[in-house]
């Protein structure tokens, strides 16, 4: 049996590892280095070359190592296979680490005292509480559900917005097309975590920003391509939106000369707010192997036709 991997180089070895301490007998063999293709029944991939995938005759399964997999679908020739994806209970983790973190820095203003701090100004800012904030989460999935969790937990109010409506508690439930800009009137602070699909790319444009309360701010852990870059830079240099931080670029790395890194209303992270975990996720792709070598359905399969 042998995996296919390719991953970022700084990766490989923390994969190559956990693989040998989990399944010492897996035969890994790490992209390009690919030996006869003829061997290869899995892939374990992020960001394939457009038209690799179709060349592995006996490719059984593919899977992402992230949980999105808008990397597999820009492949044209992508085969017709089961595809998963991750989802992990170290990934949710940090990921909810990572909105709570941004979305109290914008709910206390941090932004603006560091640009105070700059100026040498000591002055106190009138600070609204968790219950008069509400925090919009675009995504309500493996991810978005328990950031929204966690942040109701911290007395905000969160409204979800999803394809399908959902019962979490205390988070009241916006779906669909007809209910996105009641959604977007009461979020305050906005929150991605959305899949990128054809329905989710340029999603967040002038209307939209027009549609939130003056004064929101914006956090983007989903994908660049849901934003329409010079609407977003439009809506914060008119003083409309406050602040916005991006984790994700519709190019990465973002190039030098882009204008979010000088913006001062711009937070820019280098898509850090999650991770997969080998510790975690290792297990997960045994699993699917063995599930799919028996004809066992997969776990965290995507859905094709959707597109995440
Ligand atoms: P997920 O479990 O598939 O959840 C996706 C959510 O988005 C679901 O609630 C889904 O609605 C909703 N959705 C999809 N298309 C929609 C549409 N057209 N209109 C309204 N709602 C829509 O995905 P996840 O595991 O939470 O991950 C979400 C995304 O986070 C990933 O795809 C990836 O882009 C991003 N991500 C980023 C990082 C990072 O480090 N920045 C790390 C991991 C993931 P339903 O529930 O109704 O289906
Ligand atoms: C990261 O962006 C992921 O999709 O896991």
């Amino acid at each position: 049996m042998v995996l296919m991997m390719k991953s970022g180089a700084a990766r490989i070895p923390w994969w190559l590892e956990e693989f040998k301490r989990q399944a010492p007998d897996l035969k890994v063999r790490v992209w390009p280095d690919v030996g006869d293709k003829k061997d290869v029944e899995f892939a374990f991939v992020w960001a394939p070359d457009p038209g690799d995938m179709a060349t592995y005759p006996n490719l059984k399964a593919i899977f992402s190592m992230g949980a999105g997999v808008d990397h597999l679908f820009k492949d044209p020739d992508l085969p017709n296979l089961p595809i998963t994806r991750v989802v992990d209970i170290n990934m949710t983790r940090r990921m909810t680490e990572f909105i709570v973190l941004q979305v109290l820095r914008h709910h206390r203003q941090q932004p603006a005292y560091d640009a105070l701090q700059r100026e040498s100004k000591w002055q106190e800012l009138k600070q609204p509480a968790a219950d008069q904030r509400t925090v919009g989460m675009l995504g309500m999935g493996a991810l978005g559900s328990d950031a929204a969790k966690k942040l109701s937990g911290l007395g905000f109010n969160v409204v979800g917005w999803s394809r399908t409506k959902k019962k979490v508690p205390k988070v009241k439930s916006y779906a669909g097309a007809k209910q996105f800009n009641k959604f977007l009137s009461l979020s305050e602070i906005l929150v991605c975590l959305l899949p990128l699909t054809k329905e989710t790319e340029n999603l967040l444009d002038k209307d939209a920003f027009a549609m939130l309360p003056k004064g929101a701010s914006f956090v983007n852990a989903g994908r660049g391509e849901q934003v329409v870059d010079a609407d977003l830079i439009a809506a914060l240099d008119s003083g409309h939106m406050s602040h916005a931080t991006l984790d994700v670029f519709r190019k990465e790395p973002l190039p030098a000369d882009h204008p979010y890194w000088s913006n001062p209303k711009v937070t820019v992270m280098p898509h850090v707010a999650s991770y997969t975990d080998p510790r975690t996720v290792v297990s997960q792709v045994l699993e699917n192997m063995r599930r799919a070598r028996a004809g066992e359905p997969l776990l965290n399969t995507v859905d094709i036709k959707l597109g995440y």
